[in-house]
């Protein structure tokens, strides 16, 4: 009973561990929605997982929507997302892994959040999105060659917009985890806030 009762204090204190949003970007297949969902169950945080959310107010594939409306038009709908996060605190947000590619979302995901930016290479990358399609962005291009230099041509602006950098490449979520925290606890030890 008393394990319980420490269990749940070190719950409710570590909730309280991020009064601010993580806002997780990084390249396709870089495990922000694994990431994400584990940060979620272990500190108590509301998670949003922006992909999934703008295809269910769509009620459509992220693919469909891009066939038919045309990628801008996927884009203002992340950057409406991003502008509702504004409301809402101790969330971790599952970024696209095109948000960052706009100067106007690093300012909103700045406003009352961290930015996490999580990597991996080309040949993890292909690994992780192999079997999957609904990128329609890596549709007929899953080949690593492919993946690096998307992943070169976007990396500028990932880490221009990242506070803290993890490398994903072999480690488990809670390694991932454990650093990510570490880092972001670190930054608000010195009163870093972007
Ligand atoms: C995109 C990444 C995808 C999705 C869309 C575009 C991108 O999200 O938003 O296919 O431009 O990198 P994930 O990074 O979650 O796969």
């Amino acid at each position: 009973m008393d394990e319980n009762k420490d269990e749940n204090q070190l719950e409710e204190g570590a909730s309280r561990l991020f009064h601010y949003n993580i806002f997780l970007i990084g390249f396709m297949g870089t495990g922000k929605s694994t990431v994400s969902r584990y940060l979620s169950t272990r500190f108590s945080m509301e998670s949003v997982e922006m992909d999934a959310v703008i295809a269910k107010r769509k009620g459509m594939r992220i693919s469909d929507i891009f066939a038919k409306f045309g990628e801008e038009y996927f884009r203002n709908l992340e950057t409406n997302l991003l502008i509702e996060m504004q409301s809402k605190s101790n969330t971790v947000v599952s970024c696209g892994g095109g948000v960052s590619m706009r100067e106007t979302n690093v300012k909103e995901m700045k406003k009352n959040g961290r930015v996490v930016l999580l990597t991996a290479t080309p040949n993890t990358i292909y690994e992780r999105v192999k079997d999957s399609h609904d990128r329609p962005l890596l549709e007929g291009h899953k080949n690593i060659p492919y993946i690096a230099q998307l992943m070169e041509a976007r990396r500028e602006k990932y880490e221009a917009a990242a506070d803290i950098v993890i490398a994903t490449d072999g480690r488990s979520e809670s390694q991932i985890c454990e650093e990510l925290v570490k880092k972001l606890l670190e930054m608000d030890k010195k009163g870093v806030f972007g």
